[in-house]
């Protein structure tokens, strides 16, 4: 009888040169730079040329790649037009999902192409998935598209697009930082996803969509949205440790807390947990991290489980002032780098994913009974 390994917990279902998570250790990295080595020293266009070459680029090369990715910030009018148009209570991740999908209409040559030309398509996609999250965030409010810019970096553009306004080099910092730790974390879900479909030889845009369908699930990058409605629900520092108990009683798990892969402290968290700290402190609003330290330590004592990534990102991303349900879509926009080098490298060395399951239906040889006599 074969191996059953539920949710495939401890596979290995390929090679990957991109990144690693030790989660016995609690160590990330990405092609070899220790994230605590990134976070903070290099920027996510950096990152980004790292995870699309495999090296840290030089001036010239990272000149070249930020050229290319401001190059690519006009969006068809088609998919502004949709935009526009999209119910304006859709959910904001479902939209980007939808128009990452009807960008590939646009692509007309998307199936013969060669790796150069697949990793133009995967700056374009990097380039042009935070234009979508913001545009449908102004079209939802019945305000105007700001037009895109070619002197800011990936961040501050998101951040312009999204409120209208340049924002201070603090705010950009801060998401830029963001952006670093969430961009690449080996086979998770959404990865794994778009290696999948990748591995049929279908194109970047299907590969990428499905990734997005499936980052959204609470389980995965939707965490980070139910940390602050967690958060909203408590509504006090003093309420937190009734509110835990009562959540753990009813077997609930608490967003942001706990880890398939990490079995100690997820190494992204401090980074966040700090940017969280002085946000709160700066806007005089410390209920938020006193309550998030509250639960941290609760679930640290009484469980055994650590935060995650999510956990403070959420608080970072509120203190920024941007709407709960842009923060999957931050994740998104971050991730779009990791999953299109992942894309490019399953297409560099191809094999079709194809496990097997265990059968543990009805026996085998059952008879059909014509419909009227069953
Ligand atoms: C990420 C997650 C799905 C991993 O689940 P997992 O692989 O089953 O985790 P573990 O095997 O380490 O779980 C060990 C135990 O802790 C419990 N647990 C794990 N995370 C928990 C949480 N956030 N809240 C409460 N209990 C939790 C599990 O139910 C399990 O309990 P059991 O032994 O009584 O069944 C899970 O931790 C979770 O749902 N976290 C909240 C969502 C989240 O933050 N996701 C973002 C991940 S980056």
């Amino acid at each position: 009888m074969a191996l059953v390994s539920k949710g495939l917990e401890g596979v290995v279902a390929a090679e990957t040169r991109l990144g690693e998570v030790k989660g016995a250790e609690g160590i990330l990295f990405y092609c070899g730079y220790d994230i605590n080595e990134l976070a903070g020293h290099v920027s996510y266009e950096e990152v980004v040329y790292l995870l699309f070459h495999q090296h840290l680029p030089n001036r010239a090369e990272l000149d070249a790649l930020t050229t290319a990715l401001r190059a690519e910030r006009e969006l068809p009018q088609g998919v502004i037009d949709f935009l526009t148009s999209a119910p304006k209570s859709a959910k904001p991740i479902d939209v980007m999902r939808t128009a990452v999908s009807m960008l590939g209409c646009y692509d007309t040559l998307r199936h013969d192409l060669n790796m150069g030309e697949h990793r133009a398509t995967a700056i374009k996609l990097v380039s042009q998935i935070g234009i979508i999250a913001a545009y449908f965030h102004r079209a939802r409010q019945g305000l105007s598209l700001p037009p895109i810019r070619k002197d800011l970096s990936e961040a501050a553009h998101f951040l312009y697009l999204m409120s209208g306004e340049v924002p201070s080099k603090e705010a950009e910092q801060t998401l830029d930082v963001a952006y670093v730790l969430h961009a690449e974390h080996g086979f998770n879900a959404s990865t794994f996803t778009a290696r999948v479909v990748a591995s049929t030889l279908s194109d970047m845009y299907s590969s990428i969509s499905a990734a997005i369908g499936a980052l959204k699930g609470p389980l995965h990058g939707g965490a980070n949205e139910g940390v602050i409605h967690m958060l909203e629900e408590i509504g006090s520092p003093d309420k937190v440790d009734s509110w835990v108990a009562d959540a753990l009683a009813q077997k609930k798990k608490i967003m942001g807390i706990g880890h398939r892969v990490y079995k100690v402290l997820d190494p992204r968290a401090p980074h966040l947990q700090k940017m969280a700290i002085k946000l709160t402190e700066q806007l005089g609003e410390p209920k938020w991290i006193q309550m998030s330290e509250r639960i941290a330590t609760i679930m640290r004592e009484q469980k055994g489980l650590n935060a995650n990534v999510d956990f403070y990102s959420a608080t970072v991303y509120h203190s920024l002032n941007i709407p709960t349900d842009l923060f999957t879509p931050i994740f998104a926009i971050s991730r779009m780098s990791g999953w299109t080098a992942h894309v490019l490298e399953q297409w560099s060395d191809n094999r079709l994913f194809r496990p097997l399951s265990e059968y543990v239906g009805k026996a085998y040889g059952q008879k059909v009974v014509p419909v009227d006599e069953r």
